[in-house]
Parts: structure tokens; C-alpha cells; sequence
């Protein structure tokens, strides 16, 4: 069977990821979510005091970026690849909700795009890979085979989210900071002036804010074996 591209694209929480790994480990494909990569970045400027809530300083992190290695390891038990910044695991320290209030910022410099989506087509180019994000099907793989674009209103995000963050222990947590956060980097994702998120002509969009995980696998996962086929 040929192996194809699959492009995932959307606003945070609207399940891109879980979509995603359910079609790679179905498919048998490479699974990448470029939101971490964007994500571990974003640790390395808040540890080296680059950004906080109060400042950012660009130049001191675009002149770090050569220092920043980033890499994926496939975790047997967990079915998902980890992201590695400078080979440290940092899956778990990229998904606070302190990172996730910064990484809107670091996503809007061209310089840290460019590495990333560079690195990102590298990953893509023997195909057979799923790849999520909110510039995927626009600016990383324009010819990707398919391309979907997954919506749900801010509200059913944010109850997701906010579900996430307290099954993984976060305190200190409300619904109305996960429900703000949420807006705030829906708004900053789509008019930032580099590879803004917009739906791809060609991409198919999904709303699944009625929507069951399982309902969504068999429409999305039948749409792609047709393009397999062809
Ligand atoms: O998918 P996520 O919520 O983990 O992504 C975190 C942030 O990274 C998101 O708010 C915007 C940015 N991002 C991006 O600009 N381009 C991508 N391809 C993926 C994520």
C-alpha cells in the first residue's frame, strides 16, 4: 500500500492529537505533533529567562537557536512518540499551562519557524507520516495526500483541557484560565502575520463538538484508505 502524507491542522484542543495517534498506530505510521516542538522551544526560553509574563527578549532566542536540539523517541507504553530538548525528555514539562500561556508568543518568529518547519519536512519526506499542527497543510507539507481541520467551540475545548490538566495533577487550575488561554491563543494563532492557522483550500473539516472519538475515527479513517487507494 503507497504511503501518504496526512496533514492535521486546527485550534488548540480540538483532539488533533488523538486523532492523530489513533490513524498512525491504525496505518502503522510515523506520528509527529510539531505543538511540541513549538512547545519545547518555549521551555528553553523560560528557562533561560528569555520570556516570563512579563517580557519577552526575541533576539536573545533567535540568537540561541542553534543551541536548541530537538528529537522524537517513540515510547513503547505510552504509543506516541516524546519530544527530547537537548537530549532531555520534556514531554511532561511542555503540557503546564504556564508553557502553553508563552507558546503563542514564541510561535509568531519567523526564525523559530523556519528551523521547526524545516525539521518538520525532514521528518516527512520518506511520507507514511501524521502530522498535527496549525501550519501543516498551509505551509509544511502543501502537497500533503490529505489534509483535515478539526473545529469545536472554545467552550468544548476548554472542558477538555481543563480535564487534561487536572487528571495530570496541575493545582491552582480553574476552567475560566484554561477557557482564557484558549481564546487568547486562538486569537494570537490566527492573525499572527507568519503561517497564520486557516483551513487549507483542500482540507476537509471536522467539527467535533458533537462528536465521539469513535465516529470521528471511522469518517476521517475512511476518507483516507480512498486516497490510499488511488
Ligand atoms: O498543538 P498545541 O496546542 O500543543 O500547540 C502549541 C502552540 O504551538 C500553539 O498555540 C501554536 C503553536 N504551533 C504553531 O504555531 N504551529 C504548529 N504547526 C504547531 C503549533
Amino acid at each position: 500500500m503507497k504511503k501518504i502524507i496526512i496533514a492535521i491542522d486546527g485550534f488548540s484542543s480540538t483532539g488533533k492529537s488523538t486523532l492523530a495517534k489513533q490513524l498512525a498506530k491504525k496505518l502503522q505510521y510515523v506520528y509527529v505533533d510539531t505543538g511540541a516542538m513549538y512547545r519545547a522551544v518555549t521551555l528553553y526560553a523560560m528557562r533561560n529567562g528569555f520570556i516570563n509574563a512579563s517580557q519577552f527578549d526575541k533576539k536573545k532566542l533567535i540568537s540561541d537557536l542553534n543551541k536548541i536540539k530537538l528529537h522524537f523517541v517513540f515510547n513503547e507504553s505510552k504509543g506516541f512518540a516524546e519530544v527530547f530538548l537537548n537530549n532531555e525528555n520534556v514531554e511532561n514539562e511542555i503540557r503546564t499551562l504556564e508553557v502553553s500561556q508563552m507558546v503563542s508568543q514564541v510561535s509568531t518568529i519567523s526564525e523559530v519557524r523556519k528551523k521547526l518547519v524545516e525539521q518538520q519536512q525532514a521528518l516527512g519526506k520518506d511520507k507514511g507520516i501524521v502530522m498535527d499542527g496549525r501550519d501543516i497543510g498551509t505551509v509544511v507539507f502543501p502537497n500533503a495526500d490529505v489534509k483535515f481541520y478539526m473545529t469545536a467551540s472554545a467552550d468544548k475545548r476548554a472542558k477538555r483541557r481543563y480535564k487534561e490538566l487536572l487528571d495530570r495533577g496541575d493545582s491552582g487550575i480553574t476552567y475560566e484560565r484554561v477557557l482564557k488561554n484558549v481564546e487568547s491563543r486562538d486569537y494570537i494563532d490566527s492573525t499572527r502575520l507568519d503561517s497564520p492557522l486557516t483551513k487549507a483550500e483542500d482540507a476537509i473539516e471536522i467539527d467535533n463538538s458533537n462528536m465521539g472519538l469513535e465516529e470521528q475515527f471511522d469518517r476521517v479513517y475512511s476518507l483516507i484508505v480512498s486516497r490510499i487507494k488511488d
